[in-house]
């Protein structure tokens, strides 16, 4: 064998994992956050160079200065946006997976991976009460398995009513859907419909099918199992029936709340999702594996390898009676990202994995009670699953953002405002079965 151009790589390969597996172990650091890039070029310094500066500065650079400019995802007290707690099982399966390099495209390239990721595929789609027929893939996250699946979704409607209409596609979903669909709706060049929300902040069937009934031209309804903001589940029996009804296409984004299948406490709220055409949840988001992954299931994938299958010479050897991930989604080539949740729930079980979701769901609903019963906050809506909104009366929006920001710059909690009824609040999202309600009561006391 001739020798590589670079090098023996062993002792560099041995010294990446030692730092990696003592860093899977270490405590997070709630203050590491953003630097600018001045400060980041004069720290680091020239680290792209002819000759290159060696593993161990590249090392170092990155330990030192590289990581804590980086926020940990992971902190129990990270409450924002929708934050990740990876089992430390799942992220050292990355590494794993990383070292495997398997082409996760087609089977006869990475059957044993995608075995074990269609295993995991398996276990949310008996939560989600589908035939043993339906499958999907894993794709980096929830925006590209909402486009994903909603392409789908289109190419089924055109190939089932003949043709594409006159004035084009449409979707439709409440207007407190996830921006990625109306991203989604940009990148397919189909309009987004807005349905209007019951009280409850729901989509509900009985909103839809007035619109669906006046726009034949909508080929799919987007309904959310836990809004990003409010952690709000529409009403997915309702929609089921309207979808039915009318041969409507339904899609459920349960990039976050989707987990919450695997809760007991709060599998009623998902009645209908059984009847849905396509799914997806994220397991960065609150199926404890890390970044990036999210699961996209289809009730029947032959519509998904019908709309996603791509075709040239070079491919025609593919074995297309095969289950090929590549077929399911807009990519080709991807790493087999299913592999860490996959060992995660092989090494735990499922009963922890529905114990660790039912935890942030206790967590949150004793916050919620704790700001129902205060003098000094006002809870703003009962929580459905895991986000707490809420907001504090007689103060200003300069107030929230100088709070939020010392807060986090201490290491206190981060806790971001949001917009609830156009007004400035605040919102808490938990994923983190180390998330403790004491500690969080404890700063929303500093609230006073
Ligand atoms: C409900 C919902 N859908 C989609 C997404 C997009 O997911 P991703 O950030 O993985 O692309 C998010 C992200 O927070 C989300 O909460």
């Amino acid at each position: 064998m001739p020798e590589s151009p670079f090098g023996d790589e062993t002792g560099i390969a041995r010294m990446v994992g030692d730092w990696a597996a003592e860093r899977v172990v270490r405590p997070t650091d709630p203050k590491s956050s953003a630097r600018t890039p001045e400060e980041l070029h004069r720290d680091a310094g020239v680290t792209i160079t002819h000759d290159g500066i060696g593993a161990e500065a590249a090392l170092r650079v990155f330990d030192t200065v590289l990581v804590p400019a980086t926020r940990a995802q992971d902190d129990p007290m990270n409450l924002a946006y929708i934050p990740s707690a990876p089992t430390r099982a799942a992220v050292a399966f990355d590494l794993a997976t990383s070292a495997a390099n398997v082409f996760g495209g087609i089977w006869e390239a990475g059957a044993g991976a995608i075995f074990a990721e269609n295993e995991a595929l398996a276990w949310i789609r008996e939560l989600l009460g589908w035939p043993s027929t339906a499958g999907g893939t894993f794709v980096s996250g929830g925006t590209s398995g909402n486009l994903s699946a909603l392409h789908a979704a289109r190419a089924t409607a055109r190939t089932r009513r003949g043709g594409r209409p006159e004035q084009g596609w449409a979707i439709v979903c409440a207007a407190s859907a996830h921006s990625s669909i109306r991203s989604a709706g940009s990148v397919l060049d189909v309009d987004v419909i807005p349905v209007p929300q019951d009280d409850r902040g729901r989509l509900t069937g009985a909103a839809l099918r007035p619109v669906l009934e006046a726009h034949p031209e909508i080929c799919a309804v987007v309904a959310s199992a836990g809004t990003t903001n409010t952690g709000t589940v529409d009403e997915l029996d309702t929609i089921a029936d309207v979808c039915q009804d009318l041969g409507v296409w339904m899609h459920v984004d349960g990039a976050y709340g989707g987990a919450a299948l695997a809760a007991p406490s709060a599998r009623d709220l998902f009645r209908g999702i059984e009847r849905a055409d396509s799914f997806i949840v994220d397991p960065h988001k609150w199926l404890f594996a890390p970044y990036d992954s999210c699961a996209l299931l289809y009730r029947d994938p032959e519509l998904a390898r019908a709309a996603h299958s791509q075709h040239a010479s070079y491919l025609d050897g593919i074995d297309r009676e095969a289950t090929n991930p590549s077929d399911l989604a807009i990519h080709l080539s991807r790493r087999a990202r299913g592999l860490p949740l996959w060992f995660s729930l092989a090494t735990h079980g499922t009963a922890r994995y529905s114990e660790s979701v039912e935890r942030s769901l206790t967590t949150a609903r004793e916050v919620a009670a704790y700001i129902r019963g205060s003098e000094h906050l006002r809870l703003l809506l009962d929580p459905m699953l895991s986000v707490v909104i809420f907001d504090r009366p007689g103060w200003s929006e300069e107030q929230y953002t100088a709070w939020s920001k010392h807060m986090a710059i201490t290491g206190q909690v981060l806790c971001l405002p949001t917009r609830f009824q156009d007004e400035m609040v605040l919102r808490l999202a938990f994923v983190n079965p180390l998330t403790e309600s004491a500690q969080v009561v404890e700063v929303l006391e500093t609230l006073r």
